[in-house]
């Protein structure tokens, strides 16, 4: 057996390195050797202390995760650390890249730390569902305060090396490139100046208010509803406060295997590893994607604007055209403000602003100034019209090689394509707004596009720390496509009965960043009502069509933007708008509905049941890959919550069977909007679920 763990004594000081690619995680294997090496280093007299480092990109990013779910083997992380702790000889930590969760642990269960500038830290088990298993919710809280304790645990958020030193987390930053050398600098000092073990478990608990604990229960029950590894974490930590440290750390393994179990868990670590399997396409193995570094943007709207800036903090040279000087001009502010945005939030200096606005970014009206870009994304209104025009543009100005790509909502990337004279060159690359925020990117290949354009597609996401999904051309892509789907089911939920504020607090509740109708009045809902009209000669008459929206925005109401919509947004905040009630009942009395009470269990069980429905017909007509492609779609592009899984995962959890059963009971009242996907009756009748068709 190849050894991940290596062992080697430099004057006097043993260096424990691990070596388990990519990124050093605690599997078994290496757990053992540690385990075994740190008993050498003790044991052996010509050690005087231990360095523990790690070979590669970073120090370990946590437990391996793919071990979870199964058995645990033995020897257990938290014994190890306890172990490495306990030697009588000092030991130290040398940190670069990023120590995660049970990677931190184990610099914990080090005496001392030594950190490069750039190391990041983070106790992230909360982002899968869990809680610090090896000793981090006891230690973390013996070195800063419980304020920050919570804040990092429940969170999972990285700190910088320059923080973690002023919180005591580190003991020396260092500015050398190799972090073990320092490491056993430090070390060697430490000998000299006779300075022994200083085992973090041997402190106290930082003081500490006792109300702590409920003041964070009751902001958690507010922020993170729903959620159960950050009350986890509180738990663990109230532990810590109250308990000797051998008791406390009984308490939190105890926590850590209930969070193991359950279904919040499996969710998270589900998305987790979808959203590293998306990009992963048997297609594009061994193709090379063009080299991409000035980038055209047309138009400067909302979304140009957020492409643009997104861009330019991703290190790309941009130009954007718009249609006059003064609109070209508006673009060039907007994207100046959002930049300025980004150098008050920290995320870049000063100068690079300056540099980003003077030498990497300009905005004009001549199409001829995207002759030398590599990729170019039109990002103008939405109507096919428009943009032929501008491909036919786009066609006889760039240069041989460039990629045409559209940022369409809906519209059909193959007829784009036709008017240009390299369809083989054209994609659509559909980002989410605020496009310099949402992770999402829908990379849409169309009939002809080259497996080296896809490619290029996925290469500029991974440029622009995007999550890239590959889609196929419909109506809407993934997303939009799902989306208006179950929006025709919200809507006829309403009819039903149930008030547009019902549904979006029933939707919250059950985990939705924002329901359906705040959303609608956020992207406007002139949006939807032209799509409606666009898509209205080729309506099924057997649809039943929902009225109300488009009755709203004939009174001028198109949401946040013009004040009203299905709410009111006034100083307080938004509150639901009468006159909204008003116009559903009128079109219930001329549809002859009789509304009735629906509980919060049927408003999800609609919304799920339609989603599920549209997303089973979008995985079998190939438009997405996989079901894991839906749910990453879902979760980055449309506030789905993530500690669901995404929507087939939940399929999966309730069971393909009981989804189908709900859409035959709701297709009683609306056969047409209620017809089973074929792949749905499918999974349901073999008793298999959709993640049988995620490989
Ligand atoms: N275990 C197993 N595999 C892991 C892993 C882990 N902890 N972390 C990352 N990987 C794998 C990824 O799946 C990916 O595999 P692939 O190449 O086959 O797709 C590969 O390592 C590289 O990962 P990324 O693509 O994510 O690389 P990045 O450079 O973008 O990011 C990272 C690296 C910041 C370390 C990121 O992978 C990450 O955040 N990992 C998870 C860290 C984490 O949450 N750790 C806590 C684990 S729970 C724990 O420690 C419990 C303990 O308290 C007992
Ligand atoms: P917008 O109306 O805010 O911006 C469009 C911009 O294009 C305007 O500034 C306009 O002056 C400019 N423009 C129009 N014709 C032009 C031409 N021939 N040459 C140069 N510039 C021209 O629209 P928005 O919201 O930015 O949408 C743009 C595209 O992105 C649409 O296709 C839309 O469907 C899509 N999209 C929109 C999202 C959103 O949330 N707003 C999300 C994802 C995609």
């Amino acid at each position: 057996m190849t050894s991940v763990v290596s062992y080697d004594i430099q004057d006097g000081i043993a260096v424990i390195s691990i070596d388990n690619p990519p990124v050093n995680a605690l599997s078994q294997p290496v757990r053992a050797e540690l385990q075994l090496l740190a008993r050498k280093a003790s044991d052996e007299a010509a050690v005087q202390a231990i360095v523990v480092a790690c070979a590669g990109r970073t120090f370990v990013a946590g437990a391996d995760i793919r071990e979870f779910g199964k058995p645990p083997v033995e020897p257990l992380l938290p014994d190890v650390i306890n172990a490495l702790e306990a030697i009588p000889k000092p030991t130290v930590a040398a940190l670069h890249g990023t120590a995660l969760g049970g990677g931190l642990e184990l610099a914990l269960g080090c005496h001392y730390r030594v950190a490069t500038a750039k190391a990041r830290f983070a106790l992230s088990e909360v982002t899968l569902g869990l809680l610090p298993g090896a000793g981090g919710t006891q230690r973390l809280p013996r070195l800063v305060s419980f304020e920050t304790a919570i804040e990092m645990i429940t969170t999972g958020k990285q700190i910088g090396a320059k923080e973690a030193a002023a919180l005591g987390l580190v003991d020396l930053v260092t500015d050398a490139t190799d972090v073990t050398a320092a490491a056993i600098a430090f070390a060697k000092d430490l000998v000299k100046d006779g300075k022994g073990p200083r085992p973090v478990s041997a402190l106290d608990v930082t003081r500490h208010d006792p109300s702590v604990f409920d003041t964070a229960r009751a902001k958690l029950s507010k922020t993170r509803a729903g959620q159960l590894a950050p009350l986890a974490c509180v738990d663990a930590l109230e532990a810590a406060a109250k308990l000797p440290f051998a008791e406390g750390l009984s308490a939190e393994r105890k926590l850590f295997r209930k969070m193991m179990e359950t279904d919040q868990r499996s969710a998270l670590i589900h998305a987790f590893f979808s959203e590293r399997k998306v990009a992963k396409l048997p297609d594009l193995e061994g193709v090379d994607p063009r080299n991409v570094a000035q980038i055209g943007v047309v138009g400067g709207g909302t979304m140009g604007a957020g492409i643009a800036t997104s861009a330019l903090l991703a290190g790309l040279n941009v130009t954007l055209i718009e249609r006059d000087t003064e609109s070209a001009e508006r673009a060039h502010q907007t994207v100046a403000r959002t930049l300025e945005g980004s150098v008050k939030r920290g995320k870049i200096d000063r100068a690079t602003f300056e540099t980003l606005m003077s030498e990497r970014f300009r905005a004009e009206s001549d199409y001829a100034a995207l002759s030398e870009t590599d990729l170019v994304i039109e990002a103008v209104f939405e109507s096919m019209e428009v943009k032929k025009d501008v491909f036919t543009q786009l066609d006889r100005i760039c240069k041989p090689g460039a990629v045409l790509a559209s940022n369409t909502s809906y519209l059909d990337i193959n007829e784009i394509a036709q008017v240009t004279s390299r369809p083989q060159d054209v994609i659509g690359l559909h980002f989410f707004s605020p496009a310099h925020v949402m992770k999402l990117l829908e990379v849409v290949v169309a009939d002809q596009t080259s497996p080296v354009v896809t490619a290029t597609g996925f290469a500029l996401a991974k440029t622009m720390r995007k999550i890239a999904v590959r889609a196929g051309v419909c109506d809407g892509f993934i997303g939009n496509r799902i989306l208006s789907h179950y929006r025709k089911a919200v809507d006829g939920t309403v009819l039903a009965g149930a008030s547009p504020f019902a549904v979006d607090r029933a939707l919250r509740e059950f985990g939705l960043a924002m329901g359906p109708f705040a959303v609608s009045d956020l992207a406007g809902l002139d949006i939807g009502w032209a799509t409606r009209k666009r898509l209205a000669p080729t309506r099924d008459p057997r649809e039943t069509y929902t009225e109300f929206a488009d009755r709203i925005c004939e009174a001028g109401r198109f949401g946040r933007k013009t004040g009203r919509g299905f709410y009111i947004y006034g100083e307080g905040g938004p509150t639901p708008d009468p006159e909204v009630d008003v116009i559903i009942a009128e079109e219930r009395k001329a549809k002859g509905i009789t509304p009735r009470k629906l509980g919060d269990g049927e408003i999800v069980d609609r919304f799920m049941a339609a989603m599920v429905n549209e997303a089973a017909r979008v995985v079998a007509e190939g438009i997405a890959r996989r079901p894991l492609d839906v749910d990453v779609v879902l979760l980055n592009g449309y506030g789905f919550p993530r500690w669901r899984g995404g929507p087939m995962h939940y399929a999966d959890a309730v069971g393909p069977a009981k989804i189908l059963e709900d859409i035959q009971r709701f297709a009683k009242e609306d056969a047409f909007l209620w017809q089973p996907a074929p792949l749905l009756e499918k999974l349901a009748s073999e008793g298999k679920l959709f993640s049988s068709l995620n490989d």
